[in-house]
């Protein structure tokens, strides 16, 4: 479902990423690792086409990332459910709500809102928590909300920037059994973490990074 070909990035003379060729098959779940500054959040970045590459391309279900027409984008960044580690969660809005964000962005009809949102606080156990502004929520909760409107919108895939970074062992344990839950129902998941205790625990496939290059890349 991706296909990555000698991607390069640089940022002025940083080179973020250099030369980095991979492909991830439909229903993978892939840890991004490497440490900080290794091109991790840039490769997410490009892969979102929220920035373009100096050069290498980028294939998406068959559709070249890079060189998509500028009406295309949000045809494709529909299919990609995104979770990053800043949460991006609107503070003056209750859980539902920000939850109900995603579903305008794609223009789904206001009728259907309900059923698909309560689908969705349901599989993250925030139902309860449904009409709580954020202040009233833990750092697990707010990272739930946060997968709940990746996910409302029923993407291919999901790319998650460190979505335990600010959780403790059990908090984060619990966020990546979600998305391994979410991938064994066919979602395609790439996380970049530097948490190696839950790389270890996980047993996944691993690319890691190391100054914009690939150095291992392996089932686990
Ligand atoms: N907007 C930017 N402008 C200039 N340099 C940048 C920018 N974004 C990233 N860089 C540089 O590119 C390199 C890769 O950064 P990136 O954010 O992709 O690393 P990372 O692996 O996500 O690191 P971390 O684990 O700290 O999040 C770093 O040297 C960084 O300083
Ligand atoms: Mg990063």
């Amino acid at each position: 479902m991706l296909e990555i070909k000698n991607l390069s990035k640089s940022y002025g003379n940083v080179v973020a990423l250099n030369n980095v060729s991979f492909d991830i098959k439909d229903g993978e779940f892939v840890f991004l690792t490497g440490h900080s500054g290794a091109g991790k959040t840039t490769l997410l970045r490009l892969l979102l086409r929220q920035i373009l590459p100096d050069s290498g391309q980028i294939i998406f279900d068959g559709v070249d990332i890079v060189n998509l027409k500028k009406q295309e984008v949000p045809k494709i960044r529909q299919r990609m459910g995104v979770v990053f580690q800043d949460f991006k969660i609107l503070p003056e809005r209750t859980v539902r709500e920000n939850i109900e964000v995603a579903l305008a962005v794609i223009n789904l009809p206001k009728g259907e809102w309900k059923a698909r949102v309560n689908h969705i606080l349901d599989l993250v156990e925030l139902s309860e928590r449904a009409d709580f502004f954020p202040a009233q929520l833990s750092g697990g909760e707010l990272q739930r909300v946060a997968m709940a409107r990746a996910l409302v919108v029923n993407p291919k895939i999901i790319l998650a920037d460190e979505p335990t970074g600010n959780l403790d062992w059990v908090t984060a344990e619990k966020i990546i059994s979600l998305f391994d839950h979410v991938n064994k129902e066919g979602k395609t998941v790439i996380i970049a973490t530097h948490n190696q205790a839950i790389v270890a625990k996980m047993k996944k496939r691993v690319i890691e990074l190391k100054a914009g290059e690939i150095v291992r890349n392996e089932y686990l």
